[in-house]
C-alpha cells in the first residue's frame, strides 16, 4: 500500500523529498536531542555527501536513471508543459542572478580589527643610534621634581612648547585625543587624560612609542597603520623627556613605576 503511494510520486521528487528528510532529521537529532547547534559548514559538507549519495542510489539501474531524468525531459520536450517551461526558464536565471547579486552586496559591518593598544614593550630597543634597555631607562628629569621644583617648573614649561608645537594636531590641546587631525586617524590619537593610556604606564613606555612611533610597534600591534610619527627622526632625546613630563604634569597622573 505505502510502497505502491510510493512509487506514484516521480523518482525526481521522491529522491528531493529524502533528501530534505534527512536534513530535516539531522538539525532535530542535533538541535533537538543533543542541544547542540551545527556549524552549517559542518551542515553543508554533510549534506553534499547525502544529495551524492542519494543521487547515486536513484541512478544505480537505468530503469531509475530513466525515472529521474523522466520530469526534465518532458518539461523540455513536451509540448503541452510549454508554459510551465518558459516559467521554469524565466525563474531558474532570475534566481541565480538574484543569488549571486546577494553575494556580491558589500557588508556594511566594520571589519573586525582586534588591536592592542597596549603591546608588551620589547625588552630593549634601538632609537639615536644607541640602544635602550627598557627595565632600567628613567625619565633624566624626574628626579628634579623633589630636588629642584623651580628647575621642574621650568622644564616642563619647554615640553609644553614642544608639545604644542608638535603634538596637538593629534593629541588635542586639552590632551584628550581630539586634536584637527583627529577625526581624519584609525587607529585615533590617544587620549592622555583618559586613565586607560598614560596613567597605566612608565615613562620608560612612553619614551620608547614616542622615539619609535606607529612604525616601531611590535608584531601583535598589528595592522602597524598608526600615524603616530617617528619623532626620534624630529625630537632631541632631552624633548622627548621633557614633553613626557608635560604629559603627565597637565594631565595630574602618576607614571608607573617598579614597585620598589
Ligand atoms: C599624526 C598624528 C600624531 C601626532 C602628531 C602625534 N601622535 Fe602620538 N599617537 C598618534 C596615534 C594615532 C596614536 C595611537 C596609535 C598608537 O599607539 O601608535 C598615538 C599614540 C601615542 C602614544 C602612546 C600612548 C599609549 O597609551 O600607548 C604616545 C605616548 C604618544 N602618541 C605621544 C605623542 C607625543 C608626545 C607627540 C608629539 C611629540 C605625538 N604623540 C604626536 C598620533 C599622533
Amino acid at each position: 500500500m505505502m510502497g505502491r503511494l510510493l512509487s506514484r510520486i516521480p523518482a525526481l521528487l521522491r529522491a528531493a523529498l529524502v533528501v530534505v528528510g534527512i536534513y530535516l532529521a539531522a538539525t532535530a537529532i542535533f538541535s533537538g536531542l543533543l542541544g547542540q547547534p551545527i556549524p552549517a559548514s559542518l551542515m553543508t559538507m554533510y549534506m553534499f555527501f547525502v544529495i551524492v549519495g542519494v543521487f547515486m542510489a536513484f541512478t544505480f539501474t537505468e530503469e531509475g536513471a530513466r525515472a529521474m531524468a523522466a520530469p526534465i525531459r518532458a518539461l523540455v520536450e513536451n509540448p503541452a508543459l510549454r508554459p510551465v517551461r518558459n516559467i521554469v526558464f524565466l525563474l531558474v536565471p532570475l534566481a541565480a542572478g538574484a543569488f549571486t547579486y546577494t553575494k556580491m552586496l558589500p557588508s556594511l559591518e566594520a571589519p573586525v580589527e582586534l588591536r592592542t593598544i597596549h603591546p608588551a614593550p620589547p625588552s630593549t630597543f634601538k632609537a639615536y643610534g644607541k640602544r635602550y634597555d627598557l627595565l632600567t631607562l628613567e625619565n633624566p628629569f624626574r628626579k628634579y621634581e623633589k630636588e629642584d621644583p623651580e628647575r621642574f617648573r621650568a622644564l616642563v614649561a619647554e615640553g609644553g612648547k614642544i608639545y604644542i608645537r608638535n603634538c596637538q594636531f593629534c593629541h588635542g590641546d586639552k590632551l584628550n585625543g581630539r586634536g584637527p587631525f583627529a577625526p581624519a586617524l584609525n587607529p585615533v590619537p590617544l587620549n592622555f587624560q583618559d586613565v586607560g593610556t598614560i596613567a597605566q604606564l612608565q615613562e620608560s613606555y612612553l619614551f620608547w612609542r614616542i622615539a619609535t612611533g606607529g612604525p616601531g610597534l611590535p608584531e601583535e600591534a598589528a595592522p602597524w597603520i598608526s600615524s603616530m610619527p617617528v619623532w626620534q627622526n624630529f625630537l632631541k632625546e632631552d624633548e622627548i623627556w621633557k614633553v613626557i613630563l608635560f604629559l603627565y604634569d597637565y594631565t595630574g597622573h602618576r607614571p608607573r613605576a617598579w614597585e620598589k
